[in-house]
């Protein structure tokens, strides 16, 4: 990466919820044209960290650089400024069901632009044709597949051609050969278009396949941000030699192989793998 300036710079971050620390104090640089990767047990603060990112949550303490501006310290009317330069995936696509397919990708241009009627379809058609969606334009929601959702929501994402893109879970629910397509869309975005990605998941799979560097979240503390390849040599570390890493490596090797028994669940808080993957109301699931 030859520029080394931070697009979004996370520092000293601290967010609560009530008396609840969900992220305590972290840090997170994230580079032009780098996808990272944060992951992390359900619960363990990925969506808030998003959302913070994202200025749809404001930090109790630190700051949050985006393009140079510090989101915390913006108005109303900055923030909306600033959003146009990044666009959302969310879970569902969050998609208008009575609209189709282009008048959804067409909305953010319509209300943040002033092209003309005849510039809009063209860059729906140009956006609908990235995502490998221009017979669906006329489509309502409705009557799309979940990966051809997460394909619009993606598109109508990209419509105003943001340098900045986040991914909420954007493999969930679907199943593994159309969330591998969403894998393959998420790299062709980054390589074709230059934008740089911020995606959470809890899909090992699909975190080693698309990323850059990974961050991994427990708890609300960011253990560790390196490579990808740092990450696969801590997961493919032959169990003989995992004795001389640190209990927070321990902890990363042990949810990267999704192994049932390691220091993720041996913790004294009594919450083991089952709470950290699934969230604190699947006891029963995992009896
Ligand atoms: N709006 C909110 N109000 C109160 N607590 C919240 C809110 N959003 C998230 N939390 C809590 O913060 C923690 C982290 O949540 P979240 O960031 O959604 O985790 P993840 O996305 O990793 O599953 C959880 O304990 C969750 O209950
Ligand atoms: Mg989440």
């Amino acid at each position: 990466m030859a520029d080394r300036t931070p697009i979004i710079s996370c520092r000293n971050v601290t967010k609560r919820f009530g008396e609840q620390v969900v992220l305590h104090n972290f840090n997170l640089d994230i580079y032009p044209g780098e996808t990272m990767v944060i992951m992390g047990g359900s619960g363990s603060g990925k969506s808030t960290c998003l959302r913070l990112m994202i200025g749809s949550l404001r930090p109790e303490e630190g700051e949050i650089w985006m393009f140079g501006q510090n989101l915390t310290s913006l108005d109303e009317r900055e923030m909306n400024e600033a959003r146009k330069k990044f666009g959302i995936l969310f879970q569902s696509g969050a998609l208008f069901n009575s609209m189709t397919v282009a008048e959804n990708v067409a909305l953010p241009l319509e209300e943040h632009t002033d092209l003309d009627p005849e510039i809009i379809d063209i860059q729906v058609k140009i956006k609908l044709e990235l995502v490998g969606l221009r017979e669906a334009a006329e489509k309502l929601p409705g009557m799309l597949s979940g990966g051809m959702k997460k394909r619009a929501g993606l598109a109508r994402a990209l419509a105003l051609d943001p340098r900045i893109l986040f991914y909420d879970e954007p493999s969930a629910g679907l199943d593994p050969v159309t969330s591998a397509q969403i894998d393959q869309l998420i790299m062709n975005m980054s390589r074709h278009l230059g934008v740089t990605s911020i995606v959470v998941t809890h899909e090992m799979d699909s975190a080693f396949t698309i990323a850059d560097r990974m961050a991994m979240l427990d708890k609300g503390r960011i253990l560790k941000v390196e490579s990808r390849e740092w990450y696969e040599r801590l997961r493919d570390m032959p169990k003989d030699r995992a004795g001389d890493l640190t209990t927070d490596e321990q902890l990363i090797r042990q949810f990267l192989r999704g192994e049932a028994e390691g220091p993720f669940t041996n913790r004294k808080d009594g919450q083991g793998l089952a709470t950290a993957l699934f969230g604190s109301d699947s006891t029963t699931r995992a009896r």
